[in-house]
């Protein structure tokens, strides 16, 4: 015998016209790690976005980082906070902190000597969070800039190398972290990180956004085997680091500058949260590079 459950949906629920595919989205609700841009500046240029030349206003850059915080509060997750280092003005990118999976946090090792003592304070973070189901496992021998460079989509991580973490950091976290890895290849400096040039969106469906030019020809065509039927992201998009996004599965948080961006991911049923970080673009970052996903033991793996 079939049970039939009734429907339980109201016949008066309205209906959002403009976001058709919405229904079929589920967001679920995330643990994410976040820093203070309190000593946020550019003082130094380690990829083309950074301008010595071009000030940063502070008061605007936390305003705009209090309004991403807020954002993701607001839409049912919970945000930890690890203090600023003084004198380490990219700690604000925590996406570089590390890579959490299944609770195992593998801290990083920055590349340049500027950004190399963030990964002793995100591991000593990491150290001290036993009571949010995350352990340590110290930092990476190996060059890795954590989830600037790591991305989980269902049970693979997806890595980036060519211009910061090592294809020698991919085979360390694989071993570490006992995930499989996916070597992508980037190509275009401005697109230094794997976050600035893939997002995934829905790890379930595997629905990932990637700007095809920014990889090899070769890892091209494994992104195009893999997920055929991605969004490809336009240079316009990526130009205002619109694919460095956050995805509940759901809702995107992204910078409200991809406006095509938004209408791509409306039509796959997404619902987009425009965040102004226009302050942290002069450092070359944006809503993932802002944002430390921690997935705390026993949390559902596979979420995007
Ligand atoms: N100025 C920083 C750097 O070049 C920006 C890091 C951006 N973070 C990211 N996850 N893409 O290292």
């Amino acid at each position: 015998m079939t049970a039939i459950t009734p429907t339980t949906v109201p016949s008066t629920e309205p209906t959002i016209a403009t976001e058709p595919g919405a229904a079929h989205r589920t967001a679920t609700p995330r643990h994410f790690l976040m820093c203070p841009p309190t000593y946020f500046d550019v003082l130094y240029e380690i990829n083309p976005w950074m301008d010595l030349a071009v000030p940063v206003e502070p008061g605007r850059a936390m305003a705009q980082w209090e309004a991403l915080r807020t954002a993701y509060e607001d839409h049912g997750h919970t945000v930890h906070v690890i203090d600023p280092v003084p004198g380490l003005p990219d700690m604000v990118y925590a996406a570089n902190g590390g890579v959490v999976v299944g609770g195992r946090a593998l801290a990083a090792r920055f590349t340049h000597d500027e950004r190399r003592p963030e990964g002793a304070a995100y591991e000593a973070w990491f150290a001290a969070a036993g009571d949010l189901g995350v352990t340590s496992l110290g930092q990476a021998a190996e060059l890795d800039e954590g989830e600037g460079d790591l991305l989980l989509a269902g049970d693979v991580l997806l890595a980036g190398t060519g211009f910061r973490t090592s294809r020698a950091g991919h085979a360390e976290v694989a071993e570490r972290l006992g995930v499989e890895v996916v070597t992508l290849e980037l190509v275009d400096p401005r697109y230094y990180h794997l976050d600035t040039a893939l997002s995934v969106l829905d790890a379930a469906d595997g629905t990932v956004a990637y700007l095809p030019e920014a990889f090899s020809p070769a890892s091209r065509a494994v992104l195009r085997e893999r997920y055929p039927d991605a969004i490809l992201a336009t240079p316009a998009d990526a130009a205002v680091l619109g694919l460095n996004a956050v995805s509940d599965g759901r809702h995107v948080f992204l910078t409200d500058r991809a406006t095509g961006l938004h209408d791509r991911l409306r039509e796959r049923g997404f619902e987009p949260v425009g965040i102004d970080l226009s302050e942290l673009l002069k450092g070359g970052g944006s809503v993932k590079c802002c944002t430390l996903e921690l997935r705390p033991a026993g949390a559902v793996e596979g979420s995007a």
